[in-house]
């Protein structure tokens, strides 16, 4: 008798790092997560009531492949307002479960085993597996604390070989709080456009930006000559509290939404309608729970600049977006695993080591300020004092713990 055996592509997909923090913290009672990746609050109350009258009304059947019209044509509208992008809903935008499904797809639509990707780094774990899952291979690019964490074309025109076929870009960025510029985005396009490669935009943070009179992040799809090589993946779930919905969207050209679309069809049928319903109201509806979130957001960001100004010993690079903030922890001696473990367990405080981002995120933690103020300021409050008392060395040069002030 033959065992039968696990294909060695599924194995050989590691799993997501972050997800060891979470057990780890969840056996210290009383311990104060800064690891949260969601916003507090849950959907507007608009939300919910369009999502249950749909039930009431039966309307829970399969949908469109490509989502509902209404919800096509809500995202459609989004876009155009936010963002000043124009997509067809008939044939350019696609309803996704949420951003992740959408991360996957994308890349299962342009990319053949073999094919290279090139993931700035570090990086969203979902970017790394969902190429390996595709039979391709994941090019790390270092971003570099010394840039702010910023995407560095000639970087990326370095790294191009030639089985690369996509650059991954996600801005604001997980782990890093790092906003590109629509300049640097033009310097990434420039590379894109030489060697014909597709750009893959994580924008799931989009209004999640900290930089002055700017009210969404700029997309790579509006430099020239990029929409028809850009996919956008975007998500409700963080701009509109509903992570739980598993509710998303691809912007891109017909013919990649024509191959997208087929697969999701063969995968998962449609998406769930009732949560398409409840995401028709939250694209439609008023800017104000986004604003208030990024005014929340903003005074968590206060919060750590705030309490970390005194440590001697941690860097902050400056989160211009999202809610995380990347700090260097290499100054206290310790590896950011090391930093992590012994945090949580003498004082009681969770972050995530750079680690599970990426070999490059090594000797930094991340740490989540979309939790509660007050778990926040504690949370940060032991974090310095557990910093301070394991240093080694003071630094002498590098940046300014205050450094993050200057983006506010
Ligand atoms: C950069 C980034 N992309 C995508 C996602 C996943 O979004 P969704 O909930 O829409 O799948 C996350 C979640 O943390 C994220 O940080």
């Amino acid at each position: 008798m033959t065992t039968p055996t696990l294909g060695l592509n599924a194995e050989s997909i590691p799993r997501s790092g972050i997800r060891d923090v979470f057990d780890r913290a969840e056996k210290v009672p009383g311990a104060i997560s800064l690891c949260v990746g969601e916003p507090r609050h849950t959907a507007s109350p608009a939300v919910a009531r369009a999502a249950c009258d749909s039930i009431r009304r039966g309307l829970t059947t399969y949908t469109d492949i490509l989502g509902i019209p209404d919800f096509r044509h809500a995202a459609a509208n989004y876009t155009s307002r936010v963002k000043g992008l124009e997509y067809d809903p008939d044939h350019e935008i696609q309803a996704m479960e949420g951003a992740t499904m959408g991360i996957f797809l994308a890349l299962k639509a342009v990319i053949d085993p073999g094919d290279e990707v090139i993931i700035p780094s570090p990086f969203f774990p979902s970017y790394q597996a969902a190429v390996l899952m595709c039979g391709g291979v994941p090019r790390t690019v270092a971003l570099s604390p010394r840039n702010g964490m910023h995407l560095n074309a000639e970087d990326i025109d370095r790294a191009v070989g030639p089985r690369t076929k996509a650059v991954i870009i996600n801005s604001p960025g997980n782990p890093t709080g790092a906003v590109t510029s629509a300049e640097e985005l033009a310097d990434v396009a420039d590379v894109c456009i030489r060697h014909g490669l597709w750009a893959i935009s994580d924008e799931v943070y989009h209004r999640f930006v900290f930089l002055p009179g700017v009210d969404s992040a700029p997309s790579i799809a509006s430099a020239r000559g990029m929409k028809n090589r850009t996919i956008i993946i975007d998500s409700l779930s963080k701009t509109f509290a509903m992570t739980g919905w598993r509710m998303g969207y691809l912007l891109a050209p017909a013919h990649v939404i024509e191959q997208t679309s087929k697969m999701a069809e063969l995968v998962h049928s449609s998406v769930n309608s009732m949560a398409q319903y409840g995401g028709i109201a939250a694209l439609n509806g008023p800017d104000e729970d986004v604003d208030r979130m990024r005014r929340e957001y903003l005074d968590g960001r206060r919060i750590v600049v705030d309490g970390l100004a005194g440590c001697r010993s941690l860097r902050l690079i400056p989160s211009e977006g999202a809610f995380y903030a990347f700090v260097d922890v290499r100054p206290t001696g310790m590896s950011s695993e090391e930093f992590s473990r012994e945090l949580l367990a003498r004082y009681g405080v969770a972050v995530v080591p750079g680690e599970a981002f990426g070999a490059e995120g090594s000797g930094f933690v991340r740490l989540s300020y979309a939790g509660d103020p007050e778990s926040l300021r504690e949370g940060v409050r032991r974090l310095a004092d557990f910093a301070d008392e394991r240093t080694q060395s003071i630094p002498t040069e590098g940046f300014d713990p205050r450094a993050m002030d200057a983006t506010a």
